[in-house]
């Protein structure tokens, strides 16, 4: 396994006017965490026990998507060991990529949109159909993907399902746990409930439903389903835009329970559940997880976030251009850390000298690399130091 002590190198980078791409997370079957688009480059960071301190594998390969758009979101097919990447590829929005986990190798799915509008949507992948359903503009929007792992050679298409009852204004909060997708903030729905939309019936139930225990706010934030060892999920994770606390939702016995809220508070970050953890990835592309363990709650409720520090790691940038004031690669610092993996710049370009580092306290643990940067001054910008593999 390529490991993150062979690096060669951290070079410093300029950051001129700050042009973001997104990265993704995800997970194989197996559950390694998968990162999607980390400075150009995909990663396995293995499974739960390594990401703090194990190391992370290059898996990029060839016929990747570019990750240079923007609202990048990937979803793991449980029965199928893919990955199936939206909004990639800024150049061809309605493309679907597809990763095959298990060959290791990329495609491309041609879709054809309608109505439908791949700038502005949500959708959940439905885990026994293999069907995404999307909010987009207050309609329904469905995209089978059949049994793929590979792309086929015609376009699938976006069907228009029907309307949705909660109007355009509605920013939907949607999750699936049970063939049921869960809509949380909907208009006139209290807080700890959720309208449902029963996927097999292709019906939205008119009543709410509540669920018990904690009662989660009506308000916008972002979601993911547990998986299961098989079978659907029973479990989602929401996680309210101000992330002061993250509320799992059983859908079995309607009930809420709790979880500590990222220490990222972060409206604009993503999520991605396993069956024993959740990981979030936020804005500056700093990846976090908390364990959980379903039917456990004196474990989750003493679960803390920590930073998955086998991904390789680069530094934020902020905005203008940025000069140099030095990095080193040491263990703890506290102040002007960097994530472990960043929404790169596209533009960026390297000035500034490497220093290389293949022993010791830098390159002995992985986790230098989330803690790589400390710059000068206020006044500089901050720079991308960027972890070479070898
Ligand atoms: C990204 O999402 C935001 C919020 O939905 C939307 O306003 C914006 O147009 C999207 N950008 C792209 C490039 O899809
Ligand atoms: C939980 O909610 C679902 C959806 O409304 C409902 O079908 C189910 O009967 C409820 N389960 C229990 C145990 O109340
Ligand atoms: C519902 O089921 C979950 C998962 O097994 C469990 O943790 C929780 O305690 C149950 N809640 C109630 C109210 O029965």
């Amino acid at each position: 396994m390529l490991t993150l002590p062979t690096l060669a190198s951290l070079l410093l980078l300029a950051v001129p006017r700050a042009v973001y791409a997104d990265p993704c997370v995800s997970f194989d079957v197996d559950f390694n965490l998968l990162a999607f688009g980390f400075n150009g480059k995909d990663y396995n960071a293995g499974k739960q026990d390594s990401w703090t301190s194990g190391s992370a594998t290059d898996i990029t390969a060839s016929g990747r998507p570019p990750f240079d758009g923007a609202n990048t979101t990937c979803y793991l097919a449980q029965f199928f060991n893919a990955v199936y990447v939206l909004n990639g590829d800024k150049a061809n929005p309605s493309d679907i990529y597809i990763y095959d986990a298990a060959k290791k190798s990329w495609s491309t799915q041609k879709t054809t949109t309608g109505n439908f509008d791949p700038s502005d949507f949500k959708t959940i992948l439905d885990h026994d159909t293999n069907v995404f359903y999307a909010i987009s503009h207050g309609e329904m929007y469905s995209l089978d993907m059949g049994e793929k792992t590979a792309a086929q050679s015609d376009a699938l298409s976006w069907e228009d399902v029907q309307t949705t009852p909660y109007g355009n204004d509605y920013d939907p909060v949607m999750a699936l746990a049970q063939n049921h997708i869960h809509f949380i903030g909907v208009p006139n729905v209290p807080a700890g409930s959720a309208d449902i939309f029963v996927i097999h019936f292709s019906f939205f139930q008119p009543q709410s439903q509540s669920y018990g225990g904690a009662t989660f706010p009506a308000s916008h934030g972002e979601t993911a389903s547990f998986f299961q060892s098989e079978g659907v999920q029973q479990e989602f994770a929401f996680i309210p835009d101000d992330g002061s606390m993250t509320y799992v939702i059983n859908v079995e016995n309607n009930s809420t329970s709790t979880l500590a809220g990222p220490t990222s508070k972060d409206p604009k970050a993503q999520y991605a559940a396993s069956i024993t953890a959740l990981v979030q990835l936020d804005s500056t592309g700093a990846v976090s997880f908390i364990p959980y363990t379903q039917g456990d709650a004196s474990t989750n409720s003493a679960a803390k976030w920590a930073s998955v520090a086998a991904l390789p790691a680069v530094a934020p940038a902020s905005s203008g251009s940025a000069s140099a004031t030095g990095a080193s690669a040491t263990g703890a610092s506290a102040a002007g850390t960097a994530p472990a993996g960043t929404r790169l710049p596209a533009s960026s370009t390297a000035s500034g000298s490497g220093s290389s580092s293949t022993g010791g306290a830098a390159a002995g643990s992985n986790g230098a690399f989330a803690n790589a940067a400390n710059f000068g001054g206020l006044a500089s910008a901050l720079l991308a130091a960027l972890a070479f593999l070898q």
